[in-house]
């Protein structure tokens, strides 16, 4: 595995992949990996002949009370992990490699528009705005076939999909399933801020999405404020110290609240245990008038 820091040695080693015909598959990170991330490097393992991972804790996607200074960072133990699983390219790099002028004096942005209206991006200002930008920049570095976003992140993923066509990006974006612990707590780099009494209630979170799953399959509801309700009663019942940031169901194309569960649709929810946010979601897909989800 190569790791690389600077921008031309980056372009360099990519330009030379793609002249001698090999498709070069990305993931981006923020490093602190986990078997979510590995899951999206083992995908694009199998899908191209080099594969990039980068690590980068972007400045710009971080609203200004929140946890950018204390997001967990370990590049070693990253390091051995993405060698591990076969990564090619481990791209590390620093702040002005990213933001020459700095973070603060980035003039141009990607702005994602409606998409980032409602639920993350309604509870987080300019989140999306800063994660677009810093992926179309990755985007332009490594120039790759195909790119590998979580399920996890289901808000992030449609939106970089979004941009990837509205701006010709000519990439693929491909999402991949949620990775869970045994209990179906989605992993995440923020777990660790977890006390144990609040990772054991932390579950609640899954739970819900999966009382959503039963109601909308097993008991044909489709009133998405009934849903959410039912899922913010499980969660106040069996995890007194959670706070809910959100429960919301939108339309998976506009990301626009739905009231009735008739086409595809994702219902996410946004957790607060102390000051770890916990996010995690379901999609819903219609075939034929009939409900099926992801995961069943
Ligand atoms: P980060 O939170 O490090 O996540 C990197 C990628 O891993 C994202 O695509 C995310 O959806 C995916 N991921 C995280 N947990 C996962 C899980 N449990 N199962 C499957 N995939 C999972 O998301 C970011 O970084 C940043 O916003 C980034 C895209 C790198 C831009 O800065």
């Amino acid at each position: 595995m190569e790791e690389i820091a600077d921008a031309s040695t980056l372009r360099a080693a990519m330009a030379g992949a793609r002249c001698s015909g090999k498709s070069i598959g990305l993931v981006p990170t923020m490093g602190y990996l986990h078997r979510g991330h590995t899951s999206l490097m083992a995908h694009a393992r199998a899908d191209n002949d080099v594969v990039v991972a980068s690590i980068f804790v972007n400045p710009t996607q971080f609203g200004p009370s929140e946890d950018l200074l204390r997001y967990p960072r370990d590049l070693e133990r990253d390091r051995a992990i993405a060698k591990e699983v076969g990564v090619d390219v481990l791209f590390v790099p620093d702040a002005e490699t990213m933001y020459p002028d700095g973070p603060d004096h980035q003039e141009i942005w990607v702005d994602p528009g409606s998409l980032a209206a409602h639920l993350d991006g309604a509870s987080r200002p300019f989140h999306y705005r800063g994660v677009a930008t810093v992926v179309a920049k990755l985007f332009n570095l490594v120039q790759p076939h195909r790119a590998y976003f979580g399920q996890k992140d289901g808000q992030q993923s449609l939106i970089v999909g979004r941009m990837a066509r509205d701006l010709a990006f000519g990439i693929a974006v491909v999402t991949v399933p949620t990775v869970r612990e045994a209990d179906g707590l989605a992993l995440s780099s923020r777990n660790v801020f977890l006390s144990p009494d609040e990772r054991s209630q932390a579950v609640a979170i899954p739970k819900a999405l999966a009382l959503a799953r039963n109601l909308i399959l097993d008991g044909g509801h489709r009133d998405a404020r009934g849903i959410a309700e039912r899922m913010r009663a499980l969660i106040e019942r069996e995890a007194p110290l959670a706070r809910i940031d959100f429960i919301g169901v939108v339309a998976t194309d506009t990301i626009a609240p739905v009231s009735t569960i008739a086409g595809d649709s994702m219902i996410a929810l946004a957790v607060y245990f102390g000051g770890a946010r916990l996010i995690d979601n379901e999609t819903v897909r219609f075939i034929d008038g009939t409900p099926h989800f992801g995961s069943r």
